[in-house]
C-alpha cells in the first residue's frame, strides 16, 4: 500500500512537472496561430523584431561533429556596429533557424546541446505561423545565456530521422538560406522579449587548398626573341631578311644549345631555326627543355644572362654598331609559356661612339635634314684603269627619301641639289687615294682628281652637284691604292666611315652624317 502510494505519489509529480514543463513553455510561446495573421510577414524571422540589432551572432562557419551532427559556435560583439541600448545587453533567450520545410516530418526530430549540455527545452522544427506557407524554423528556446557565456558557447544539433527513415541528416537539407552556398544556416537570437533578433549565417568550412605537390617535370618552353627597333625618323631602313634570320637563328640556338648542355639540363626538344618566326624586325628562336631541376635552372639563367651582349651582338649581325643599325635600338629578350617564367630575361643595346670633329664646320649634322642618304655598307670593285695598277675602288651608294620624310629645316631649300660628299679620313693617307669614280644614276660616269681639306681637318671631299635623279642610285667610288682600304683611311669609326653630304658652300647649310661600313 505504502508502495502504492508513493508510486501514485511520483506519478502525480511527473504530471505535476510535466504540465508546469508545458505551462511554461507556454509562457514563451508566442506562437498561438490564432494570434497571428498567417502570411503577415514574408520575410524569416517571420516576427516584428529588429534583425540587425543585438550582441549574439553565429561564427560564420559550422563544423561537422560526429553522425548527423553539426555544431555552431556564438559570438557575442557589443560594439556600435552591432547593437544599440537594451539589445546590446539582453540575454540570448532563444535561436530560430530558417528551415526547408521539407524536414518538418512526423517523428523526425532534433536534438540540441549546448557545450555538450542537452537544452532544457528540447528542440522543435515549426511552422512559422506568421512566415508565407511552407516557411518553417528550428526553435531553440530557454537558452538562458548571456553576453559573458554565449561567448564562443557550441550549439550542436544532431539530425534524426523518424523510424522509416523519414526527414533530413544534413545541414544542406535542413536549412534554407537562398543566396549562399548549400549548408549555410540562416538564424536569428532572440532576447526574452523578442525585441532584438540578429540574423546571422554560418557556413561550411571551405575544403582545405590542395597540398601544392612539387613539379615532377617542369617543361619549360622558351623562346629568345632578337628585335630591332628603327628610330622614329627610319631615313635608312634596315629589315631583317630570310637568310640573315636562318643565319642568327642558327647563333643563337647553338648558344642556347650549349649552354642547356653546360647547366646539364635535359633537352627536349633543342633550339633550332624556323623560318616561320623570321620577322622583318624581330627573330625568334624557341626549344623546349626539363626545367625541373631549380638549381640547374638557376645555373643556366645566370649563363644565358652573362651572354645577353653576345646574343645582342649576334642580333646586330656581328655588333651593335653595325652601320646598318646606326640609331637603331637592339633588344633580346626571353619569351615564356605565360604560365610559367622559367627563364625571363631581357637586354638592349645601341651604338654609342665618342664623337669625332667632323665635318670641319658649323651646319646641321642632322640626318634627314636633306632628302639624300649615304648607304650604310660600300663595296669595293677593281679600279677603273685610269688610276694605275693595283687600285681598288670602294663604292658608296645613294638615295633619296621620299619628300615626306625629310626634316624640315631652315638649312635646305626645295632642289637644293647634293653639292658633295666629305669623308673624315687620315691626311695620313692622302698619297693612297688615287681619286673617285663617280656614277650618277641615269647618266655617264666620270673620273675626278681626289680633293682634300685643309690640312689638319683629316677631310677628303668630291664634288657631285648631283640633282634628286642623279642621286638616287648613284654611285661615288674611291680609288685606292692596295693593300690600303678604305676602312683603313677613314678615322673615328672602327674600319667604318663617316660621310657627310652637303648641300651648299655658304652659310646655314645641311650636312647631315651617315656611318658606312664594308
Ligand atoms: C534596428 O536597430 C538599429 C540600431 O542598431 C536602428 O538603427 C534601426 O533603425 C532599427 N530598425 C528598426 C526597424 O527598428
Ligand atoms: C528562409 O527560407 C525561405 C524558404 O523556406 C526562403 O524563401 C527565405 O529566403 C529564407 N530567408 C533567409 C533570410 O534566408
Ligand atoms: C615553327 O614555328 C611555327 C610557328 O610557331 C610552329 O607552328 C612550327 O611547329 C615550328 N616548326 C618547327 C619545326 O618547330
Ligand atoms: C627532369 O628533371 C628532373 C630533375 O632533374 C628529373 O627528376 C626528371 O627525371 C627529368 N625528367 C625528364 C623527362 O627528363
Ligand atoms: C677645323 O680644324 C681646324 C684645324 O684642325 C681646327 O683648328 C678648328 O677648330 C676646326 N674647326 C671646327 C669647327 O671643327
Ligand atoms: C638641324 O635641323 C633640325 C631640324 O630642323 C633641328 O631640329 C636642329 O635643331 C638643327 N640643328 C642645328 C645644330 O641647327
Ligand atoms: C664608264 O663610262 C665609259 C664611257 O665614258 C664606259 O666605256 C664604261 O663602260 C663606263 N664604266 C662603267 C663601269 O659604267
Ligand atoms: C698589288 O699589291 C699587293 C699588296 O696589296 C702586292 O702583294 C702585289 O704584288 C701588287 N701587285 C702588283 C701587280 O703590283
Amino acid at each position: 500500500m505504502a508502495s502504492f502510494a508513493k508510486a501514485a505519489f511520483i506519478l502525480a509529480t511527473a504530471l505535476a512537472v510535466g504540465w508546469a514543463l508545458s505551462r511554461h513553455a507556454e509562457e514563451y510561446n508566442e506562437y498561438d496561430p490564432s494570434a497571428v495573421t498567417p502570411g503577415s510577414i514574408p520575410n524569416f524571422p517571420f516576427r516584428n523584431c529588429n534583425t540587425t540589432n543585438g550582441a549574439y551572432r553565429l561564427a560564420p562557419v559550422w563544423r561537422p561533429s560526429g553522425i548527423n551532427t553539426y555544431c555552431f559556435k556564438i559570438q557575442v560583439s557589443q560594439d556600435a556596429l552591432s547593437c544599440t541600448g537594451a539589445c546590446c545587453s539582453a540575454d540570448l533567450h532563444k535561436i530560430e533557424f530558417n528551415v526547408s520545410s521539407s524536414c518538418l516530418v512526423a517523428g523526425a526530430s532534433v536534438v540540441a546541446t549546448v557545450n555538450g549540455v542537452r537544452t532544457r527545452v528540447g528542440a522543435t522544427l515549426d511552422k512559422a505561423p506568421a512566415g508565407p506557407v511552407g516557411s518553417a524554423v528550428l526553435r531553440l528556446t530557454q537558452l538562458g545565456l548571456d553576453t559573458t557565456t554565449a561567448q564562443d558557447a557550441e550549439v550542436c544539433l544532431t539530425l534524426k530521422t523518424n523510424r522509416g527513415g523519414q526527414g533530413c541528416t544534413t545541414l544542406e537539407q535542413l536549412c534554407s538560406s537562398p543566396g549562399f552556398p548549400a549548408g549555410t544556416c540562416t538564424a536569428a537570437m532572440f532576447d526574452v522579449a523578442c525585441d532584438c533578433c540578429p540574423v546571422s549565417q554560418a557556413g561550411q568550412a571551405l575544403p582545405p587548398p590542395p597540398p601544392v605537390i612539387p613539379p615532377v617535370l617542369r617543361p619549360c618552353d622558351v623562346c629568345i626573341a632578337a628585335t630591332i627597333v628603327p628610330p622614329a625618323n627610319d631615313v635608312r631602313p634596315y629589315r631583317y631578311d630570310s637568310a640573315t634570320c636562318a643565319a642568327i637563328q642558327q647563333n643563337i640556338a647553338n648558344a642556347m644549345n650549349s649552354l642547356l648542355g653546360g647547366a646539364n639540363i635535359n633537352v627536349f626538344s633543342p633550339f633550332a631555326p624556323n623560318a616561320s618566326q623570321c620577322f622583318d624586325t624581330q627573330i625568334i628562336t624557341c626549344g623546349r627543355f626539363n626545367g625541373s631541376d631549380t638549381d640547374a635552372l638557376a645555373t643556366l639563367t645566370g649563363a644565358v644572362q652573362q651572354q645577353l651582349p653576345a646574343f645582342v651582338e649576334i642580333a646586330s649581325g656581328g655588333t651593335v654598331c653595325n652601320p646598318k643599325l646606326e640609331k637603331y635600338t637592339v633588344t633580346v629578350s626571353t619569351i615564356n609559356n605565360v604560365a610559367d617564367q622559367c627563364l625571363d630575361l631581357s637586354q638592349s643595346a645601341s651604338c654609342f661612339l665618342p664623337g669625332v670633329p667632323f665635318p670641319n664646320c658649323t651646319c646641321n649634322t642632322t640626318q634627314g635634314v636633306m632628302p639624300f642618304t649615304v648607304s650604310p655598307t660600300w663595296y669595293a670593285q677593281p679600279a677603273n684603269v685610269r688610276w694605275g695598277r693595283n687600285v681598288t675602288e670602294y663604292c658608296f651608294t645613294v638615295n633619296t627619301l621620299q619628300p615626306s620624310q625629310v626634316v624640315p629645316s631652315t638649312c635646305y631649300n626645295a632642289n637644293d641639289a647634293l653639292a658633295k660628299i666629305e669623308w673624315y679620313a687620315s691626311d695620313a693617307f692622302r698619297s693612297a687615294v688615287k681619286g673617285f669614280t663617280v656614277y650618277p644614276a641615269g647618266g655617264s660616269n666620270k673620273t675626278i682628281a681626289d680633293s682634300w681639306g685643309a690640312t689638319g681637318t683629316d677631310t677628303l671631299k668630291v664634288n657631285l652637284n648631283w640633282n634628286l635623279q642623279q642621286a638616287n642610285g648613284g654611285k661615288v667610288c674611291v680609288a685606292i691604292q692596295n693593300p690600303f682600304t678604305m676602312g683603313n683611311i677613314c678615322k673615328g669609326a672602327l674600319g667604318q666611315c663617316y660621310a657627310s653630304i652637303f648641300n651648299r658652300d655658304n652659310s646655314d647649310y645641311c650636312c647631315p652624317i651617315y656611318r658606312t661600313g664594308p
